[in-house]
C-alpha cells in the first residue's frame, strides 16, 4: 500500500506543538488521521506512552473506533519497524489509555478520587462504588424532592409565596407551579455555578428601579400577549365568517 501523503495543512497541524490547537475541518476530510498522526509523532519523537494522553470523543461508538484506529495504525508501524521497543512496548498501552467519552472519564477521576471528595461526619459524601443515575431514577428521585420542597413551601408561605401560588391557579392544583419548579431547576443547571447566579439575579430584581413596563422582560412579554391576542383575533373572525 502506498504511504498516503498528508496535506500542507494537515502536515502544519501534525507537528504543531506546545500551545491550545483546534482543528476544524469538513466531514471525512483527514482529521481523525491528524490526530492519530499527530499522537504517533510525540511517541515517536518524544518518546511518550500512548497512555500518557487523554484523549476524549463524543460517543462510545467514536471512542472505539478511535482505539482500533490506533492500534492499527501502532500494528503498521511495528510491522515497519520491529527492532523498535519502544514502539513495541505500547501494544498493551493501546488497551488501557484514556480513550473516552467525557462521561466515562468523569465517572472514572471521580471513582479514583472519592476520598478527596467532602465528607459528612465519618462518611464520605461520594463513594467509589457510586452509579450514575439513569433516566428513570432520576425522574423520580426529582418528583420526590420536589413534593418535599413543595411541601416547605406551603408551610412557610409568605405574601410573596401566596402571590405566586395563586398567580398560577395552586391551590386547585400545582402543576403549574411543579412545572416552573422543575423547568427553572433545569435551566439554572446550564450556569457554571447556579446558587451564585440566582443569588446576583435575585439581587438585580429586588434592586430593580422603575417601572416593570421599562424592563426588557415586559417588552418580551407584552409581544407574546400581542402575538396571542391577534392569533385568536383572527380565529375568531374566521369562524363569524364560516357561520354566516
Ligand atoms: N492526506 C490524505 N491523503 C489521502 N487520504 C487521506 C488523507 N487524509 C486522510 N485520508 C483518508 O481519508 C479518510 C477519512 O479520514 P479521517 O477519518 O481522518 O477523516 P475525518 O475528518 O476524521 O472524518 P469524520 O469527519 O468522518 O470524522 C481515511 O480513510 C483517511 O485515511
Ligand atoms: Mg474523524
Amino acid at each position: 500500500m502506498a504511504k498516503l501523503k498528508l496535506t500542507e495543512q494537515q502536515q502544519a497541524a501534525v507537528e504543531n506543538r506546545g500551545g491550545s490547537l483546534l482543528v476544524s475541518a469538513a466531514a471525512g476530510s483527514g482529521k481523525t488521521k491528524v490526530l492519530v498522526e499527530r499522537l504517533f509523532r510525540y511517541v515517536t519523537e518524544d518518546h511518550c506512552h500512548i497512555d500518557d494522553f487523554l484523549i476524549i470523543t463524543y460517543t462510545k461508538a467514536a471512542a472505539a473506533e478511535l482505539r482500533s484506529k490506533i492500534a492499527a495504525e501502532l500494528s503498521k508501524r511495528m510491522a515497519e519497524t520491529p527492532e523498535d521497543r519502544h514502539l513495541r512496548s505500547q501494544l498493551l498501552r493501546v488497551y488501557q489509555a484514556d480513550i473516552k467519552t467525557v462521561d466515562a472519564f468523569c465517572t472514572a477521576l471521580l471513582r479514583e478520587n472519592t476520598h478527596l471528595l467532602a465528607q459528612e461526619g465519618e462518611r464520605y459524601t461520594l463513594t467509589p462504588d457510586f452509579r450514575v443515575l439513569d433516566e428513570n431514577d432520576a425522574k423520580l428521585l426529582r418528583q420526590r424532592v420536589l413534593t418535599r420542597v413543595l411541601e416547605r413551601f406551603y408551610e412557610e408561605l409568605d405574601e410573596g409565596g401566596a402571590l405566586l401560588a395563586d398567580t398560577l391557579g395552586a391551590g386547585r392544583d400545582d402543576s403549574a407551579l411543579e412545572d416552573l419548579v422543575l423547568e427553572t431547576y433545569e435551566k439554572l443547571q446550564s450556569h457554571a455555578d447556579p446558587e451564585h447566579w440566582l443569588a446576583e439575579n435575585r439581587t438585580i430584581w429586588e434592586n430593580r428601579s422603575g417601572d416593570f413596563d421599562e424592563t426588557p422582560y415586559a417588552a418580551e412579554l407584552l409581544a407574546v400577549i400581542r402575538r396571542k391576542g391577534f392569533h385568536h383575533m383572527e380565529a375568531l373572525r374566521r369562524a363569524g365568517q364560516s357561520t354566516v
